[in-house]
């Protein structure tokens, strides 16, 4: 990887990190989720980033692909919430997620769990690593505190103006796998649960243009290219602009159990990796 890509992505890290960090802070009971959505979006821009992808504000059996649509909905005491947040500069992505229990600590263990089992995959991570090798570790850790890993949720590679290029990090140690290399770019991200961990679909908030899109859906690739945006952002658009659009639609624990999740994106060396959004 040459340095200049490399600056790109860690410079986009460390935005993203401060963000993470600052928008998690202000997540506490009667806060607006818009607020807070808001909060990291503008920051990134502030800081000199670009947005990869809406602010996701996913609570309690939501796992993924939430973002508010408006200012109703509020943080609860005892919501456990994770935050994702997505910078890119110049298309070069980081990816990372960290999870907030509001004014409570009934879900300390698995938000621990879930933690570990990401320090000890990037701990895994080098060059030749098996992508399967790197779900075995986030399993095994998982299941060691007594909970179950997300198998339907997994990590990613990132390439530019790419959220997801085609390689998928399981969460656990999967038939399938791929062998990964030197200078690639990954979103490990562990899904932890105290229920079964299957995954049902619910509404899109969140959408992305694809790569043939049709002339009606032009104005979004102009403005969004095929990262996703979310709905809150295109307030001039009905719902039948919006058609034939990829849809992200919020994945949730099925049984209605509490899901945490953990992220970091990771530039993989030869011995180990360098992690972008510590
Ligand atoms: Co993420």
């Amino acid at each position: 990887m040459n340095e200049y890509i490399r600056e790109h992505y860690l410079e986009a890290g460390k935005i993203a990190s401060v963000v993470r960090k600052e928008a998690g802070s202000r997540i506490k009971e009667d806060v607006p989720l818009l607020e807070v959505a808001e909060y990291a979006e503008n920051r990134i821009k502030d800081l000199g980033g670009n947005i990869a992808f809406p602010c996701n504000i996913s609570i309690n059996e939501i796992a993924s692909h939430y973002t508010p649509d408006d200012d109703i909905a509020r943080f609860k005491r005892g919501d456990v919430v994770k935050i994702d947040i997505g910078v890119h500069i110049e298309g070069y992505i980081a990816d990372t997620a960290s999870t907030v229990e509001v004014a409570t600590w009934h879900h300390s263990k698995l938000i621990k769990a879930c933690e570990e089992a990401l320090d000890n995959a990037i701990l895994s991570v080098r060059d030749s690593v098996q992508t399967r090798t790197i779900g075995k570790v986030i399993e095994q850790t998982i299941k060691k505190h007594g909970f179950t890993p997300i198998k339907h949720l997994t990590g990613h590679s990132l390439e530019q103006y790419m959220l997801h290029s085609g390689i998928n990090i399981p969460n656990y140690a999967s038939v399938f796998s791929w062998k990964i290399k030197k200078d690639m770019v990954f979103a490990i991200e562990p899904f932890a649960t105290s229920g079964a961990g299957n995954i049902r679909y619910g509404k899109p908030h969140i959408y992305a243009a694809l790569k043939a899109g049709t002339t009606a859906h032009k104005k979004i690739s102009e403005r969004f290219g095929t990262l996703p945006f979310a709905r809150r952002w295109v307030p001039e658009m009905n719902t039948g602009d919006l058609k034939g659009l990829r849809e992200y639609f919020e994945l949730i624990e099925s049984s209605g159990a509490i899901v945490a999740q953990s992220e970091h994106t990771v530039i993989v060396g030869e011995g180990g990796c360098e992690v972008t959004t510590k």
